[in-house]
């Protein structure tokens, strides 16, 4: 078996923080960097906090990401936010397909491909979030559904451009529920996914990484992390926390 991916751990903070917490979390992180040895970290604030966010993380290891984008180039889109914006102020990385945005927002597997190619266009790493809702688990839809959102983005970018891309499955029960996916659970659909994304191209499948998000917290996060196809995770409620997101960080 070839070596393990490179953990990557991402704080979402979803649309949460004020111009201080924001400048206290990364504070605090960056006092507690030297905990953290082989995990790669992102942080991704809301648009408005990038500017602050992305200064303070200038000259650290800590890279930075958007929570969404428009699919359009620059131009007569009200309120929305361009992929050469989120370059411009340094981002590396932008989530795309959160399962927020699909369920409150109408993002549909058609958009989120899109809106996957527009990122790498602009030389975004585009972390795409899949998963299922508890209905369609407990239906035995579990495959079908996250299979119709991975081919979506293959059929759209190719298999070649999972190179420059991240996945995050996130079973949307587990999302800010406290009821984290166990490791068995969460390894048996990483393995799925990778196996889809090997029927195309192996070497990919090898080599993309695919983050857990659900409720991972400083208690959960080092079984996570350490099954055979979990390669790192997206954080939510725990990456407002200093502590407990440098230990998640840490347990890489
Ligand atoms: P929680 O960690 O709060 O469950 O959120 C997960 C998530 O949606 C990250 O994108």
């Amino acid at each position: 078996m070839s070596q393990k991916r490179r953990i990557l751990v991402a704080g979402n903070w979803k649309m949460n923080g004020s111009k201080e917490s924001a400048k206290s979390l990364i504070e605090g992180i960056k006092a507690g960097l030297d905990r953290v040895k082989t995990t790669e970290m992102a942080i991704c604030p809301p648009f408005i906090y990038i500017p602050t966010v992305a200064a303070m993380l200038e000259g650290t290891t800590i890279a930075l990401g958007a929570q969404n984008l428009a699919k359009e180039d620059p131009g007569a889109f009200t309120g929305e936010v361009a992929a050469p914006m989120l370059k411009d102020f340094g981002c590396t990385y932008v989530i795309v397909g959160h399962s927020e945005r699909r369920a409150y927002y109408g993002e549909t597997d058609a958009l989120v491909a899109q809106k996957f190619v527009r990122a790498q266009q602009e030389g975004l790493v585009p972390i795409v979030c899949v998963g299922e809702l508890l209905e369609e688990r407990e239906a035995g839809k579990m495959e079908q559904v996250v299979a119709r959102q991975i081919d979506a983005v293959l059929s759209a970018a190719g298999a070649s451009a999972l190179e420059n891309a991240v996945i995050a499955y996130e079973p949307v029960w587990a999302i800010g529920t406290g009821k984290t996916a166990t490791p068995d659970q969460a390894q048996e659909v990483h393995a799925f996914i990778r196996a889809r994304i090997a029927d195309k191209d192996a070497g990919i499948a090898e080599k993309v990484r695919i983050q857990y998000g659900g409720s991972v917290n400083a208690g959960n996060a080092a079984e996570l992390f350490a099954m055979p196809d979990i390669d790192g995770g997206l954080i939510g409620g725990a990456a407002l926390k200093i502590e407990d997101f440098l230990t998640i960080c840490a347990a890489g």
